[in-house]
């Protein structure tokens, strides 16, 4: 079938002829150190750029109008006037950026004609396709938000409006049928040469690996809405009847009520991106940040007519419950480590302090190593009697992004990555959990899963495309440097490995065993982080403010303070 003529004009690279720019001298100032705990709002003009420039400073303007929308959300810049941007990778991009975006472009997938999303992998020297040869939702992500801050919104337009379709679709798994507003996880678009259709295939997890339903898709689909809402301005896209139904499908999917006595949501292992058993069941931190997120954009985009009045109301609520709930139980830091190690078990009625009888015996050692004095994080899981002390990379960063965690927090989970920095960024950022589950725990836990033996995979294996999520979680917080580092280190292998999808070993250094190469989110994360190292006003279209009712809270411990 003809299909039209793939852009390969770079415009991402050559992004600096529509930008005016003027180099101011940053006056001998340099990079000054900022006490890593003074909170964004206590910081003046000055401490942010100082905090944003590590080189002599470079002052920017922007003429695309639309980006001014999505500057104002960062309250990292409040009170400048002119959005003020450095890093000089700007006037001499890396020679690996027109490489990734040849490599973004050649990922394409299209419908009659219509770039409608990105292929997971396009590794041609890999002899087993498995599904790699499918679009995933979540994968889609990174590749939406580089062509949107490349200017090009029209291939993420078609991704909502197709998966939108898609949700219409009759879904079943054996004789069981989904609910109305499962997302898919991945689809295919076959195209048939001799009648010259194209028709799509679609997996909602009933030929995935488990047949579990990705609950994350749903809620990248709302998040990814409003990312382009912002970068665009065009609201009539998240105004139109489909798309505010499509919302509140998946929306009535996770806000009807039932057992719970939680607000965070009940999730089947291997429903994201850690898509196998690894023990993440229940409430994973994964799963509750993205909620979270989703939440906090659909109340921005949903409108307050009769069927969205009722959603509005719940969200606000469960918003409210959610952030109480994940600051207050979910947060681990030195202090609150030390309580639990403290904890009296078998504790009954509303006085007790060990609320989901959490045994200190079932602390794991390495976690006494491994809290620094400052510092803390959201733990990967609670439940009761079960606190799954591992650190997962992706949870953290959304739940800074989405304001999920207190500022306070925010800086805590900065400060833990730098204190941990070889544990968990290594030679290749960024470990998607640590530790690894080993021996006799990997065997339970895993099922003895032979792809996620230890530091491999999902256990604990190195995935570049997080890049793009410690980049965006370290200009929020107002600590670029964190990101240039991590960058430098993606910089020195990713492209001469082939971009592949995930590192192994306890420090990331050697390729993913089964990796494939040229793996789509690995080339997308990379450019997306650069982009939002050019322009941090970038990092609006996916990073939202806390709302003042939501504020704290406790107030325990000392990495708070
Ligand atoms: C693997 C990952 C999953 C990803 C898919 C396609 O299954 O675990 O998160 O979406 O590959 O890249």
């Amino acid at each position: 079938m003809d299909r039209p003529k793939k852009k390969v004009v770079l415009r991402a690279v050559n992004s600096m002829s529509s930008l005016s720019t003027s180099v101011k001298e940053n006056g001998g100032k340099g990079m000054r150190a900022v006490n890593s705990l003074t909170s964004i709002s206590e910081l003046d003009d000055s401490d942010l750029l100082a905090l944003l420039v590590d080189r002599p400073r470079v002052k920017l303007e922007r003429k695309n109008s639309y980006e001014e929308k999505s500057f104002s959300e960062l309250s990292l810049y409040d009170g400048l006037e002119t959005p003020t941007f450095s890093i000089s990778d700007s006037f001499d991009p890396h020679p690996m950026v027109s490489k990734a975006w040849e490599a973004l472009f050649r990922s394409q997938v299209y419908f009659r004609g219509q770039p409608v999303g990105t292929i997971a992998a396009y590794d041609h020297a890999s002899e087993e396709v498995l599904n790699y040869d499918q679009f995933f939702v979540r994968d889609f992500v990174p590749s939406a938000l580089a062509f949107l801050m490349n200017g090009e919104p029209d291939i993420v337009k078609n991704f909502l409006l197709k998966t939108l379709q898609i949700q219409g679709h009759e879904k079943k798994i054996d004789r069981f049928k989904l609910g109305d507003g499962a997302m898919p996880a991945s689809f295919k678009v076959l195209h048939n040469p001799i009648k010259k259709t194209d028709s799509i295939i679609a997996d909602f997890g009933e030929s995935a690996i488990g047949r579990v339903a990705p609950v994350d898709s749903g809620f990248w689909w709302i998040i990814l809405l409003r990312a382009y809402t912002k970068s665009t301005g065009d609201h009539s896209l998240a105004e139109r009847p489909e798309c505010q139904k499509g919302m509140r499908l998946i929306l009535s999917l996770c806000l009807s009520e039932g057992f719970d006595t939680f607000p965070t949501l009940l999730c089947a292992d291997g429903c994201s991106m850690i898509d196998r058993r690894m023990g993440v069941y229940g409430y994973s931190i994964e799963i509750q940040a993205l909620f979270f997120m989703a939440l906090q954009s659909a109340r921005s985009m949903l409108k307050e007519d009769a069927e969205g009045k009722e959603f509005m109301d719940k969200i606000q609520k469960r918003l409210h419950a959610m952030s109480f709930h994940m600051r207050s139980y979910f947060w681990l830091d030195f202090q609150q480590l030390n309580d639990i190690y403290r904890y009296k078990t078998e504790e009954y009625s509303h006085t007790a302090v060990n609320k989901f009888n959490v045994i200190p015996d079932s602390i794991p050692d390495w976690v006494f190593d491994f809290m620094p004095l400052q510092g803390g994080y959201f733990v990967g899981n609670v439940s009761p009697a079960r606190m799954d002390f591992r650190w997962f990379s992706l949870g953290n960063c959304i739940a800074i992004l989405s304001s999920l965690a207190t500022p306070e927090q925010s800086m805590a989970i900065m400060d833990l990555i730098e204190a941990r920095w070889d544990e968990l960024v290594g030679e290749m950022p960024l470990k998607i959990c640590y530790p690894a589950l080993e021996s006799h725990e990997w065997r339970i836990v895993t099922g003895c899963d032979p792809k996620n033996t230890r530091w491999s995979y999902h256990n604990g294996g190195s995935w570049p495309v997080l890049l793009w999520l410690l980049t965006a979680a370290s200009i929020k917080t107002g600590r670029p440097q964190i990101a240039r580092r991590a960058i430098d280190l993606a910089e020195a292998r990713l492209l001469k490995d082939g971009w592949p999808e995930y590192y192994d070993g306890k420090s990331g250094r050697f390729i993913g065993k089964q990796a494939r190469k040229f793996q789509t989110w690995s080339i997308a994360g990379y450019l997306v982080a650069k982009m939002m190292m050019e322009d941090p006003t970038h990092v609006g279209m996916i990073s939202m403010e806390e709302e003042k009712h939501m504020k704290p809270v406790l107030n325990r411990s000392f990495s708070w303070c």
